[in-house]
């Protein structure tokens, strides 16, 4: 399918950036004494991660779990499958959830649940980008870079049948 989209920008590297940086500092406010477990989700969440956590200059720590509920291409399963789960214990840990992008939220609403019964000090999310147009799952985003439209959105982590991720800019497919 991929030899068929044409590519068209949504959000410049520039923008990203900026997006991050607001981030960062909204968090700081929160977390800059709570030692916080930052927790990304595989793998979508690899580029923004990585640049958030360098604005962000006080003690955390950084985890990964890695969950899948895409089989291929551009449709949900509906089902969210626990490729790799934490490896470290989060009881009375100040929890932070980060996540490249939030569509039906079914992916995101298992996790939270997931983490919610080990019992952490607290629990909040942090996403770059949010695709309200297509919920299932109600969720609720504490800290947000960009509502997108209802389109399928690769590059800074994000991919298409696992391509696209390393694209610097956020993009999104047409026909
Ligand atoms: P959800 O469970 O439907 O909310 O889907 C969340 C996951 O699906 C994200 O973590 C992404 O990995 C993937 N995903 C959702 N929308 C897109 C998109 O537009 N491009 C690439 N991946 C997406
Ligand atoms: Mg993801």
């Amino acid at each position: 399918m991929n030899s068929h989209s044409e590519r068209h920008t949504l959000f410049t590297r520039e923008q990203i950036e900026s997006a991050v940086n607001r981030l960062a500092v909204e968090i700081t406010q929160n977390y800059r004494d709570k030692n916080p477990v930052l927790i990304g989700i595989l793998k979508g969440v690899f580029i923004f991660m990585a640049d958030l956590v360098r604005y962000l200059d006080f003690p955390l720590e950084v985890e990964f779990v890695n969950l899948s509920s895409y089989g291929s291409g551009r449709q949900t399963s509906g089902r969210v499958k626990v490729v790799q789960g934490l490896s470290c214990p989060i009881k009375d840990r100040h929890v932070l959830v980060i996540e490249d992008i939030i569509d039906t939220g079914t992916t995101i609403a298992f996790l939270m649940d997931y983490l919610e019964k080990e019992k952490p000090a607290s629990l909040k999310l942090c996403t770059l980008l949010d695709k309200p147009s297509r919920r299932r799952k109600p969720v609720k985003i504490d800290y947000l870079g960009f509502d997108v439209p209802d389109k399928f959105l690769v590059g800074y982590g994000l991919d298409c049948d696992e391509q696209y991720r390393n694209l610097p800019d956020i993009c999104y497919l047409e026909e």
